[in-house]
């Protein structure tokens, strides 16, 4: 498996970002991740119409076309020749005065990074994986909107760090009203009563390509599905409970907080959603 880095257009094996760049110094970038099915990359146009809400979401321009952002994604897989990858799209303030003030950063990095698609174990989606709800709170839509996909991820970072000292793989954190929101690099949904639920984009989370795409499904497939604002408590009573995002798709939780969820397996309207979004990804051209 291959990685190629493509800076600005060109496209390297290994790559270095200076240390004046404002994404190093304060975090000051925008990102997304996209995966390729059947060599494709998946939903790149939501992916990019993203990528540039994002930009606008932290004042930034991007000086490329979306259209001229997919050649090089296309030069950048056709370099890698893996036969599937992962893609990671980072554009940062570019290097400016070591000065919290962005107006010294006059030209953006475009970054494109391609690596060989992670091989998460077969087991985690057999036996689903495990979560804790942590203290860290999702920044609040006021201070950093999670709703804009920043390189600035510290907030996740920390929650993550929390939830593996509990012996957890993965974090869910609540709002500071004390809301359900999202994990760390994913969404949340959850089943109660045969309804699947997911926290609302109110409720202070990044609107995910693949929750968008659960929801789709759902309703074309009669599964009932609420949009809206839980506290932490709805989920320890949950039948079953699932994350989503690019990178993992669906994945089953099968124990909160030490405790199991449900049964203790992935139950099955998780198993049917796993299904229908697998064969949405076939069904790509
Ligand atoms: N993360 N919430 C957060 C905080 C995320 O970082 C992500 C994605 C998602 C799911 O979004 P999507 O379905 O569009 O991937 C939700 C990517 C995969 C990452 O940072 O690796």
């Amino acid at each position: 498996m291959t990685t190629k880095i493509n800076i600005n257009g060109d496209i390297q094996d290994e790559a270095f970002i200076s240390i004046l760049d404002h994404g190093f110094l304060f975090g000051d970038s925008i990102y997304e991740v996209i995966c390729t099915s059947q060599g494709k990359p998946c939903f790149l146009n939501e992916h990019l119409n993203r990528l540039y809400a994002s930009a606008s979401g932290i004042s930034l321009e991007i000086p490329n076309t979306s259209k001229e952002i997919k050649e090089q994604i296309q030069n950048t897989l056709n370099s890698a020749e893996n036969d599937e990858s992962y893609i990671r799209i980072i554009v940062t303030r570019g290097i400016g005065e070591v000065d919290i003030d962005p107006s010294s950063c006059l030209n953006p990095n475009i970054i494109i990074f391609v690596k060989g698609i992670p091989q998460i174990p077969a087991e985690s989606y057999r036996k689903g994986v495990s979560i804790a709800l942590v203290s860290i709170k999702r920044n609040s839509a006021d201070s950093l909107n999670p709703a804009v996909k920043t390189g600035n991820y510290l907030n996740n970072v920390l929650a993550r760090i929390e939830a593996q000292k509990m012996g957890a793989e993965d974090a869910i954190m609540v709002n500071s009203l004390g809301q359900l929101t999202e994990g760390t690099t994913s969404n949340l949904f959850f089943v109660k009563g045969g309804r699947l639920l997911t926290p609302v984009k109110e409720c202070g989370i990044l609107s995910g390509i693949t929750r968008e795409k659960i929801i789709q499904i759902a309703h074309k497939n009669g599964i009932t599905l609420e949009e809206g604002k839980w506290s932490s408590e709805e989920l320890f009573n949950a039948e079953e409970i699932f994350l989503s995002g690019t990178v993992k798709k669906i994945m089953p939780v099968t124990v909160l907080d030490n405790r199991p969820v449900g049964k203790g397996i992935p139950g099955p309207i998780t198993q049917k959603i796993m299904k229908l979004y697998s064969e949405l990804l076939d069904s790509l051209d």
